[in-house]
C-alpha cells in the first residue's frame, strides 16, 4: 500500500484503501481473497503489537504479566506472536493450554479461569507447571486441593476469582461481576474463602482476582472494582494471608461503531495511580485482555453470491454466516461491514447482510447502506476477536481459512477446513 494514497478507515490504523483497493497494512484484501477463498479472516499483527504496547506503557516500570485471554482469537500463529512478544496467557481448558503449550507458552506465565474445571484439565494443568489457578467457588478449592495432593507435598498456586458487583454497563451475556452472575466468589464470603484456602495442605495462595465484563467502554466500572477489590485485599491480609498478585481480569472495549473505550495505556495510569494511593503500588499486577488485543487487527472477507429484493427489506446474501461470525446473532452486536472497491459502482440499497444458514437469526448486518452486485467482496471489520474463536461446523460448514498480515508478507495461519476434516471423528 502506498502510505500517501491511504485513507485509513476510522479506528483501524492498519485497515486503508489504496489504490482503490482495501488493504490490510500493505496487503490488498482481494488478491487475499483471490488466493484463499472466501469467507477468510485477515488479521494485522501491527494493530496486535500496538494494542499490547499500549498496555505495556500504561504498566511500564511495574512487575505486571499481561495473560492474553486466548479464548477472544485461540488461532495458534496469534498466540505465538503473543508469545514471542512477552505475554503470558489466560486459558479457561485443556484445550486452551494444549494449544498455548503447542504455540511456544511459558507454562509459568499461564493462568486457568473458568467455573468449571475437571479433575483431569487440573492434574494436566499442574503437570505442565502454570502459574495460578483462579479459582472461582469453594468447591473447587477443594477439588483442587485433592488433586494437587494426589502428588505428596504437591501445592497449586491459587487465587480466589472474588464478585465486586459492579455493573460493567455492557450487554447482559457478557456482563461477569455481577451478584446474580455465575462467576466468583461473592465479595461477602471472600475473606472466608481466603481463610479456607490458605488452611488446605495442597493449595498454596498466591493472589486474588476479578474480572466484570466483557466490551467495557468506560474507566468507572474499573476504578470501582479496583476500590472494592483493594477493600478485601486488606480484610485478607489483616488476617496475615498474603497476596502477592492482584489480578484485574480483562473486558476493556474496542471501536466497533464509534465506540469510545478508554486508551489501555490511559486506564493503566489512572488505576495504578489508585494502586498507588491505596499503597499496594508494590504488588504484581497481572491482567487478562482478550478483545482490545485483537479485536480490531481482524477482518471477515466475504463475497456477496445474491441480491435478493425481498417485500419489506432488500437482502444481501453473503457467504459468511453466524457459523463464521456468531457475534450478531448471540448478541444483536454490530459490525461494520464495508466494500473492497473504494469507489462502488452502481446506486446504494438499504441490505440486511445475511448469510447462508438456515435460520432468521443468521444475519451480519442489518438495514446496511451498500452499491453491491454478485460476485463483490465486502469485509466484515472488528473480526478478530470472539469470531474465528466461537466459530462451528452448523450446517456442515467449513471453518475459514485465515491469514496473518505483517507489513507486506502474509502466513497462512490455518487453511480451510476441509469435508474430511469434518468427518474424521465419525464413524457409521
Ligand atoms: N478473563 C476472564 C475470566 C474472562 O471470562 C474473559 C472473557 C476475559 C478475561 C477476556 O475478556 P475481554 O478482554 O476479551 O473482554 N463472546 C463474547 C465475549 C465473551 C467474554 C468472555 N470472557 C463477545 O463476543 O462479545
Amino acid at each position: 500500500m502506498s502510505r500517501a494514497a491511504a485513507t485509513a478507515l476510522p479506528g483501524h490504523p492498519h485497515i486503508a484503501y489504496a489504490d482503490g483497493s482495501l488493504h490490510v497494512e500493505q496487503r490488498a484484501l482481494d488478491g487475499l481473497a483471490r488466493e484463499h477463498g472466501t469467507p477468510l479472516f485477515v488479521y494485522s499483527a501491527q494493530w496486535m503489537l500496538d494494542a499490547l504496547a499500549a498496555y505495556q506503557r500504561g504498566l511500564a516500570g511495574r512487575d505486571a504479566l499481561i495473560c492474553y485471554a486466548m479464548k477472544a482469537n485461540s488461532s495458534l500463529g496469534v498466540l505465538r506472536l503473543f508469545a514471542q512478544a512477552g505475554c503470558g496467557f489466560d486459558i479457561v481448558s485443556g484445550g486452551e493450554l494444549a494449544r498455548v503449550l503447542a504455540a511456544g507458552a511459558e507454562p509459568a506465565r499461564v493462568i486457568f479461569s473458568g467455573v468449571g474445571k475437571t479433575r483431569a484439565e487440573m492434574r494436566q494443568a499442574l503437570d505442565a507447571g502454570i502459574g495460578c489457578f483462579n479459582v472461582e467457588s469453594e468447591a473447587e478449592l477443594e477439588v483442587l486441593n485433592a488433586v494437587a495432593l494426589e502428588q505428596p507435598g504437591r501445592r497449586a498456586p491459587v487465587s480466589v476469582r472474588i464478585n465486586p458487583n459492579v455493573d460493567p454497563k455492557t450487554h447482559p451475556y457478557i456482563s461477569t461481576g455481577l451478584k446474580g452472575n455465575k462467576f466468583g466468589v461473592a465479595h461477602d464470603r471472600a475473606a472466608a474463602v481466603y481463610r479456607h484456602a490458605a488452611a488446605l495442605p495442597g493449595l498454596q495462595v498466591v493472589g486474588i482476582d476479578c474480572h466484570i465484563g466483557s466490551q467495557i467502554t468506560e474507566a468507572a466500572p474499573y476504578l470501582d472494582a479496583l476500590e472494592r477489590m483493594l477493600d478485601l485485599v486488606q480484610a485478607i491480609e489483616a488476617e496475615g494471608i498474603r497476596l502477592h498478585h492482584l489480578d484485574f481480569g480483562g473486558g476493556l472495549g474496542i471501536d466497533y461503531n464509534g465506540d469510545t473505550p478508554p486508551a489501555a495505556d490511559a486506564l493503566w495510569r489512572e488505576l495504578l495511580a489508585r494502586l498507588d494511593a491505596r499503597g499496594f503500588g508494590d504488588r504484581r499486577i497481572v491482567i487478562e485482555p482478550g478483545r482490545s488485543l485483537v479485536g480490531n487487527a481482524g477482518v471477515c472477507v466475504t463475497e456477496v453470491l445474491y441480491t435478493k429484493p425481498g417485500e419489506e427489506k432488500n437482502f444481501c446474501i453473503v457467504d459468511a454466516a453466524m457459523n463464521d461470525l456468531p457475534r450478531p446473532a448471540m448478541y444483536q452486536a454490530f459490525h461494520r461491514i464495508v466494500p473492497l472497491r473504494e469507489a462502488a459502482e452502481g446506486q446504494a440499497l438499504r441490505y440486511d447482510v445475511v448469510g447462508p444458514v438456515c435460520e432468521s437469526g443468521d444475519w451480519i448486518g442489518r438495514d446496511r447502506d451498500l452499491a453491491v452486485r454478485e460476485g463483490d467482496l465486502l469485509a466484515v471489520l472488528s473480526a478478530g476477536a470472539y469470531c474465528m474463536s466461537m466459530a462451528s461446523n452448523y450446517n456442515t460448514r467449513p471453518r475459514a481459512a485465515e491469514v496473518l498480515v505483517h507489513g507486506d508478507r502474509t502466513t497462512l495461519l490455518r487453511r480451510r477446513e476441509t469435508i474430511e476434516d469434518q468427518l474424521r471423528a465419525e464413524q457409521l
